[in-house]
């Protein structure tokens, strides 16, 4: 295929999705069924024996997208962190596929590699942390806070680079709260250091760890010889969007001499906002942190960010020197040697033109704009009946119904699961289930930039038929 045809190829695609952008809020948010039987079926005819006309396969497969999916780019999209990506991050995605840089080697794509440097120093720089914090560009949240166990275990153990986690007289154990992301147990597994090492900490009534419990763990720990190196703080935890205590946090992980990691995946984003930013006081004193630009910043996915002040330390955990890889030079790292990966895609252009073309003002102000929302939505749910079940000024929105939390935890867990049930199979709006300290709830999440006051009362009103006919 020529450049004209791709051209062309290209052309149709974009319209295809631009008409889907402007389509899919007038659809169901999600569809009645899976439909996996239908998808097989559809795929059996797709056996690639025979090449085919892309004015054919192109809308067939945007049709089987719209038909068999939920739409996270819907404005009535109340779910989980999966925002509507920004224009200016979908050609982010199309310059960077098209170009194809590696970032492995600084000297394969210098321009690249500078301009995601530029957006982690700036993200940085919002963020409080100190100039001289380096990072990179991850897949997501869940490989940025693998970043963070290694360079933790790095850190604070000489041998491990060399002997891992059996090389060590006491067994590593790491704390994060029991409504962190458990993404924490996977790292645990994968970095040897078994599950058990994850030391969830109860939390308090908002739902934030509890300083007096994670206190008693660890002296508990330390005197059964177990020996701690991690201390995370939530910084908008995924069901309910608490805000851990991050300055007594820190304190308490620079007492100890461990590691304080700040997963602030989601609420990192509101670091852009004068005016919200404050909600994060205490990220400035992390040793590392996790923001991802495909959660609240509406990056397409996937585009998580991991930053760290101990540039050394970075290195030291990724480091490794080969005969077939471009030269390092210790100035300009190469992105091999400071993340997870080594074949890397340039994911930071998505951010760094959104940015460029937005404005971080303009970033600020939907933020700014989304908060306003989940407050109009909890107001509103309380107008209706429903208990506030989570304790956050961001939008996330967790509700239960009280009569059915009356009649008990078994009967309530069913309940919700039927509401929520009966509102996606509408295909009014999408939230979900969720349990909070134990406690099933309905939970909503503004996410999409769509999302307009009308959306918000339309889902309003699908709760409350739920309630009637559930
Ligand atoms: C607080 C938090 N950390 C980490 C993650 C994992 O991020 P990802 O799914 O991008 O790997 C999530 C995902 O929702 C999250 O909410």
């Amino acid at each position: 295929m020529g450049a004209e045809e791709g051209a062309r190829l290209l052309t149709a695609a974009v319209n295809l999705v631009v008409r889907h952008a402007r389509q899919v809020g007038d659809g169901p948010v999600a569809p009645e069924e899976l439909g996996t039987g239908a998808i097989r079926q559809w795929l059996a005819d797709q056996d690639f024996d025979v090449a085919q006309q892309p004015e054919h396969v192109l809308p067939e497969v945007m049709e089987a997208l719209r038909r068999w999916g939920v739409h996270t780019t819907h404005p009535r999209y109340f779910g989980l962190f999966n925002p509507t990506p920004t224009w200016w991050g979908i050609a982010g995605e199309l310059i960077a596929a098209g170009v194809n840089p590696q970032l492995a080697a600084y000297s394969h794509a210098p321009a690249a590699v500078e301009m995601e440097r530029h957006v982690l120093r700036f993200m940085a720089g919002r963020l409080g942390l100190p100039a001289t914090t380096e990072g990179t560009f991850t897949v997501g949240g869940a490989e940025a806070n693998l970043s963070a166990v290694i360079v933790a275990l790095t850190r604070r153990f000489e041998t491990y680079p060399q002997t891992g986690v059996r090389g060590l007289p006491r067994r590593p154990v790491l704390y994060a709260s029991a409504e962190s992301h458990l993404a924490w147990l996977k790292i645990a597994h994968m970095t040897g250091l078994g599950r058990e090492a994850v030391r969830l900490v109860p939390v308090n009534g908002a739902h934030r760890l509890d300083t007096r419990r994670l206190r008693a763990m660890y002296e508990a720990d330390l005197a059964a010889g177990l020996e701690p190196f991690l201390l995370v703080g939530t910084a908008g935890t995924t069901a309910g969007g608490a805000l851990d205590p991050l300055p007594e946090l820190a304190a308490l992980a620079r007492q100890w001499g461990v590691h304080f990691h700040v997963d602030a995946a989601w609420a990192g984003a509101v670091a852009l906002s004068d005016r919200l930013r404050p909600l994060l006081a205490g990220v400035e004193l992390a040793d590392s942190v996790t923001v991802d630009a495909h959660k609240w910043l509406s990056a397409p996915m996937g585009a998580g960010m991991f930053l760290t002040p101990h540039a050394r330390a970075l290195s030291e955990s990724f480091r490794v020197a080969t005969s077939y890889m471009p030269a390092e030079s210790d100035e300009l790292p190469d992105p091999y040697v400071t993340s997870v990966q080594w074949s890397r895609r340039f994911a930071g252009l998505k951010v760094f033109l959104a940015l460029a073309i937005a404005g971080r003002p303009a970033y600020a102000a939907q933020l700014e704009r989304d908060v306003r929302l989940g407050e109009l939505l909890a107001r509103r749910l309380a107008e209706e009946g429903w208990t506030r079940v989570n304790d956050t000024p961001l939008p996330v929105v967790c509700v239960a119904d009280p009569e059915a939390e009356a009649a008990g935890r078994e009967h309530s867990t069913a309940w919700h699961a039927a509401a929520v049930h009966h509102v996606v199979s509408s295909g009014q709006a999408w939230v979900s289930t969720v349990q909070l300290a134990g406690r099933p709830a309905i939970r909503l999440c503004l996410t999409s930039h769509r999302t307009t006051e009308d959306d918000v009362e339309a889902v309003v009103t699908a709760l409350g038929h739920a309630r009637k006919h559930g």
